[in-house]
């Protein structure tokens, strides 16, 4: 199933200001997170079981160049990605990282390695259970 989680919204935790100015978010609202290395969204996502998910970020990126982030799951990096820019901070897309959650209570943190900070953060799709069996259904 796939679950989603915006970034203004607990117990997503915001790296700077949850604001609404620029069009076409989700939800109320997005993070725009303090230009600066190591500014970070946290999600909180909750698997019933250990196994793959799919993250998927929304974002907007206005600026000209990409802003580079890595995402960490429970502590440990388990991705990095280019968050190209989007043409205007009104111009959202989405970058997918995939990785193994826990069962249960899983923090997934997109932290930002450039020092313009994170793209503007939507939201957080996660999708969690693993595919189908084999001739079920
Ligand atoms: C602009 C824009 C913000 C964005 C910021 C940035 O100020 O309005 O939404 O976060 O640029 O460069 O990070
Ligand atoms: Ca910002």
């Amino acid at each position: 199933a796939t679950v989603r989680h915006e970034a203004e919204t607990a117990p997503t935790v915001c790296g700077g200001l949850v604001e609404a100015n620029h069009a076409g978010h989700s939800g109320s609202g997005f993070c725009n997170s303090d230009n600066a290395v190591g500014a970070a969204v946290e999600f909180r996502v909750n698997a019933a079981a250990a196994g793959p998910a799919t993250l998927t970020f929304g974002y907007a990126n206005g600026a000209t160049e990409s802003r580079p982030g890595e995402v960490l799951v429970n502590g440990t990096v388990v991705g990095t990605s280019q968050f190209g820019a989007t043409g205007a901070w009104t111009s959202w897309a989405s970058q997918t990282v995939t990785a193994q959650l826990n069962a249960g209570t899983n923090t997934v943190r997109l932290r930002a390695t450039g020092a313009g900070g994170l793209a503007n953060v939507d939201y957080l799709d996660a999708t969690t259970g693993g595919s189908e069996e084999p001739g079920g259904g």
